[in-house]
């Protein structure tokens, strides 16, 4: 289209129902009536299919086919990619779970600045140079007025060149497809049931084919009495495999070995339920803080208080780690616990209260 058909010295009303109109002159009608006046019309490839036109296109295929692999590989890692960190020296997958986010954030930049990027040149390498005025004005739309915008949105379709650029077209439903999946994608983990998970850990007997699970050090050692002295604490874990690893991230207890009168201030202080689930002057409660889930591991052995360092919750030890000061309002779960006839320790049972952060008790 020429610049010849876009002056604007034509001001009386066309009819924009004849049929011999073309679009661009009906659109530039519609223009006129909106108060547009064309300054400039320019089409970036006056002949169409030079080479240089099939170079940008080639690149802008380019652009969607990196998306549409980006978004495609954001699918694949957030499905496949092992993401839960695993002791490398205990045979997880180590250093491979540490990129899991790191390959997110690359599939996503890939597929979302693909798209952008192919559209940008799209947009400033193949459509027309136009610069137009309008003026301002109110009130709804009558029904020329909707023909005429129907014609402007189809001949904003016709710039494109979508039609007459099926690779494009093609290059672009690859690429903008995909991450469509790729947004949905993260709704799949809202439909697993979590099942028991949220009420059992890795002290469950079901863990060790049905038998009590035994209390690990982070290196697989068995722990026994000996291995804590009077006044000191440990870490534990269940005895099982991956029982250190995130898989069982909500098991690790606190195993204190306890003063003689502290030890029976605890036990007469033990709820029903509690009874007998130390073991002489051991007791062991879950290190994670019913308020958040940090890990609460600093014990203060003179005033017997278990402190969490993140917003400074406090639990009595000698009274059934009940919260005594900060924003946790529940009590740290205690873990039954007794000593085998080899000399280690052992869970008599999983924890008998869900452990972990207090919204058990809403509702
Ligand atoms: S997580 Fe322990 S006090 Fe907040």
């Amino acid at each position: 289209m020429s610049a010849a058909q876009h002056d604007s010295s034509a001001n009386e009303p066309v009819d924009v129902t004849d049929g011999k109109l073309s679009r661009f002159e009906i659109v530039k009608e519609g223009l006129r009536r909106d108060g547009i006046e064309i300054l400039h019309y320019e089409p970036a490839f006056p002949v169409p299919g030079t080479k240089v036109e099939k170079r940008i296109e080639r690149f802008i295929a380019f652009c969607f086919v990196v998306a549409g692999l980006g978004a495609l590989g954001f699918v694949a890692v957030f499905a496949f990619w092992p993401w839960e960190y695993e002791y490398a020296e205990f045979g997880g997958a180590g250093s491979m779970s540490k990129w899991y986010t790191p390959m997110l954030g690359l599939t996503l930049a890939l597929g979302l600045g693909g798209l952008g990027i192919g559209i940008l040149t799209w947009a400033k390498k193949l459509l027309p140079v136009e610069e137009l005025v309008q003026e301002r004005h109110d009130g709804g739309s009558n029904e020329e007025d909707r023909v005429i915008t129907g014609a402007v949105v189809g001949n904003m379709v016709e710039e494109t060149g979508i039609k007459r650029r099926p690779m494009l077209k093609r290059a672009l439903l690859f690429g903008a497809a995909p991450l469509g999946l790729a947004a949905i994608a993260p709704l799949g983990t809202l439909i697993v049931p979590p099942g028991d998970d949220l009420v059992t850990t890795g002290f469950n007997p079901r863990n060790n084919d049905g038998q009590p699970v035994g209390l690990m050090l982070k290196d697989g050692t068995r722990v026994r009495p000996d291995m804590i002295s009077v006044g000191g604490q440990i870490t534990a874990f269940p005895a099982i495999p991956d029982g250190s690893t995130n898989k069982h991230a909500d098991s690790p207890v606190l195993l204190i070995h306890l003063r003689d009168e502290d030890a029976k201030k605890a036990r007469e202080n033990a709820y029903e339920m509690y009874e007998g689930a130390q073991w002489n002057n051991y007791i062991a409660y879950s290190k994670i803080c019913t308020h958040v889930g940090c890990p609460a591991s600093l014990y203060e052995q003179q005033t017997n208080r278990l402190l969490c360092p993140c917003h400074q919750s406090q639990f009595l030890i000698t009274d059934n780690a009940k919260p005594v000061f900060g924003p946790a309002t529940r009590h740290l779960p205690q873990l039954p616990i007794d000593v085998d006839e080899d000399g280690f320790f052992y869970a008599v049972s999983d924890f008998l209260v869900p452990i972990g952060p207090a919204f058990w008790e809403r509702g």
